[in-house]
């Protein structure tokens, strides 16, 4: 199959790069990264999370963010929910699109959202019911779909299972979650492969973090298949406070750097994503994880 000409990347750093940060982030720091990342072409960018602030405090201003950035209309800002209350405190900030989260791993389910694959898939019922009625867009998270950090190997009979319930429920999008970065490109082959024996391939998207190194092969595999749909984090932002041993997302620019060599389109200017990574990067006091963006500092 050749691959894609054109991909949809979804930039999650402002929620997956933000929640695990140890320091406090200011509401401006955050508005800010997304205005920028908006200006970079980023059609997709997730910028926050309505979840309990005391589970995951640097989201606890993500009403606030919502608020203050200005929304264009050809870019949607999903937000994460896990449950009924974090829905209306999205429709209370005019979200559009919501992205609900459940996992292919029944410990890190217990870990991440306090109940069982199953009840969280109960929980999101109602959720995608409201969100349905109110035209809200729904897409799709399942964690630990190449490992999980307590369980070990996960079967993509696991997977296959939650995202048929998934999409079921209404979301138009499932994101597969190599949540601790463990996936090589083989069994991520296999798992799309799984997937794709009910599911049209348009409605998957990868989301892997790089902890070993191997997201960007992991993607170029997926793309092989025929994925349009990539997750990533600016400047390699990113890890889950549930998952032991997560580091960060595969870093925006080095995602566009490949698909730039692979002549696939993505809408995004990469010196802007550049100059992007390396300031929210300085707000935080580090080097980005970025290795294009390392590399032509040390040119310049
Ligand atoms: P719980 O303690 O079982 O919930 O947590 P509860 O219903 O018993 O409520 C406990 C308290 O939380 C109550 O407050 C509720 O009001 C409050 P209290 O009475 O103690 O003051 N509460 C909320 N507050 C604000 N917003 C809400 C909300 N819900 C309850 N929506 C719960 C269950 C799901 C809430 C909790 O476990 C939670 O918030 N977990 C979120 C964990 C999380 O955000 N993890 C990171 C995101 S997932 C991820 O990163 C993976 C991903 O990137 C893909 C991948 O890489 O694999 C997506
Ligand atoms: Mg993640």
């Amino acid at each position: 199959m050749p691959l894609p000409k054109q991909v949809k990347l979804v930039e999650v750093g402002p929620r997956d790069g933000l929640q695990n940060e140890k320091q406090v982030i200011e509401t401006e720091t955050k508005v800010e990264l997304i205005h920028r990342l908006a200006d970079a072409g980023l059609s997709v960018i997730e910028s926050g999370s309505f979840v309990s602030p005391k589970w995951v405090p640097q989201m606890a201003d993500s009403a606030e963010v919502m608020q203050a950035i200005n929304r264009a209309d050809h870019i949607s800002y999903p937000v994460l929910i896990p449950n009924m209350k974090g829905l209306e405190a999205a429709l209370a900030v005019d979200a559009k699109e919501i992205a609900i989260f459940g996992a292919a791993s029944e410990s890190f389910s217990q870990k991440n959202i306090n109940c069982s694959i199953q009840e969280s898939l109960e929980r999101f019922h109602p959720v995608c019911e409201t969100a349905m009625d109110k035209d809200i867009k729904i897409r799709g998270y399942i964690s630990c779909v190449l490992g999980c950090p307590y369980e070990g190997d996960i079967s993509p009979d696991a997977v296959v299972e939650v995202a048929e319930a998934l999409l079921q429920m209404g979301c138009y999008e499932i994101s597969l979650g190599d949540t601790i970065g463990v996936g090589t490109p083989r069994k991520a082959q296999q798992l799309i492969d799984a997937l794709t024996e009910k599911t049209p391939i348009e409605k998957l998207a990868v989301h892997f973090h790089d902890t070993y190194g191997q997201a960007l092969a992991n993607i170029y595999a997926c793309l092989e298949l025929g994925i349009s749909t990539i997750d990533s984090s600016i400047a390699g932002l990113g890890g889950c406070p549930y998952a032991a041993g997560a580091s960060g997302n595969v870093a925006t620019e080095d995602v566009v750097y490949m698909l730039n060599g692979l002549g696939i389109k993505s809408g995004t200017d990469l010196e802007k994503l550049i100059v992007t990574g390396r300031h929210i990067s300085n707000s935080l006091q580090r080097q980005p994880a970025s290795k294009v963006s390392l590399a032509l500092s040390k040119l310049s």
